[in-house]
């Protein structure tokens, strides 16, 4: 998709890496719509960003607060042609032990549950224009789970695996979907994960940190090529690479001797 003069929407566009994705499509000539729990946050970055980009306020987790946005961004700059589910939240690193319910359910309701209604609301009107793409913010941890980050870890999986599924159903429309997996990145999130650290730790954590307008150019690419997988932060493919051969390394004999059943295509 050629990305110069279309409508994209990026949710938890208040900062960090959403306003990062936010300025990289305004940089290629999109018209760029970007949300946030905080209007304030948003109404700086798309000031910020400029060229005509809007800002709203959104809670993801609420069905009212998404048609509302829907209805706010075609009256103001049209149908939405691209669709950025980045709002997300993550809590301190914790055995999983100490992470309460209601951490838990906050955490799924907006890193789940907002995504799922984003791209539900979408779906069906971009698969009967037969065009659109939708981007959804999974992280490293979508892929490699982490100790003390268990909660946070499945919701980025079900990001990772919610976005490859509906990869599949909109394919045969012309509709593209990418997943984002960003590593360490400034944010408010990131640097408000240091905050506890040792000063010398968070001096050496803050010098890794990539700029988020750099991700937002790799998003913008993943759309222009309909690319599934966006890697900002290649340094955890090693990682990746352990995790994946110590689960192929477990496909053996069948549990049922003789069995002869497999996958089944449909
Ligand atoms: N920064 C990193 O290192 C990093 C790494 C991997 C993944 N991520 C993911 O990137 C995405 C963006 O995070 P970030 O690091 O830029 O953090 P951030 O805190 O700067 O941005 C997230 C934005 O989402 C907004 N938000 C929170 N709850 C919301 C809700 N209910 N509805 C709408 N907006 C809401 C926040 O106000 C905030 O502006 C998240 O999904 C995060 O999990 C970040």
């Amino acid at each position: 998709m050629d990305v110069a003069g279309k409508v994209v929407l990026v949710t938890g566009g208040g900062g960090g890496i959403g306003a990062g994705i936010a300025e990289a499509f305004a940089e290629q000539g999109a018209k760029v719509a970007v949300t946030d729990i905080n209007l304030d946050f948003a109404r700086a970055e798309a000031e910020r960003i400029g060229r005509g980009t809007i800002a709203l306020a959104h809670d993801v987790t609420s069905p009212e607060s998404w048609a509302e946005v829907k209805a706010a961004v075609e009256a103001q700059v049209g149908p939405v042609d691209v669709l950025c589910n980045n709002a997300g939240i993550s809590i301190p690193f914790r055995p999983m032990e100490e992470i309460t319910l209601e951490q838990f359910d906050r955490v799924m309701a907006i890193n789940v549950r907002g995504v799922f209604l984003g791209c539900t609301l979408f779906m069906p009107e971009m698969k009967a224009r037969r065009s659109g793409h939708i981007v959804n913010t999974s992280s490293v941890n979508g892929q490699l789970p982490h100790g003390t980050f268990a909660v946070y870890s499945a919701s980025k999986f079900a990001v990772s695996a919610l976005s490859e599924s509906i990869r599949q159903e909109l394919e045969p429309f012309g509709v593209g979907v990418s997943i984002l997996y960003p590593g360490l990145t400034r944010s408010r999130m990131s640097e408000g994960q240091m905050d506890k650290l040792p000063e010398e730790m968070q001096r050496a954590i803050a010098g890794k940190m990539m700029e988020p307008v750099w991700l937002g150019r790799a998003v913008v690419r993943a759309v222009e090529n309909n690319a599934l997988h966006i890697v900002t932060h290649p340094d955890h493919k090693a990682a990746l690479e352990a995790r994946m051969a110590a689960l192929y390394a477990s496909f053996g004999e069948p549990a049922q001797p003789g069995f002869s059943g497999g996958r089944i295509e449909v």
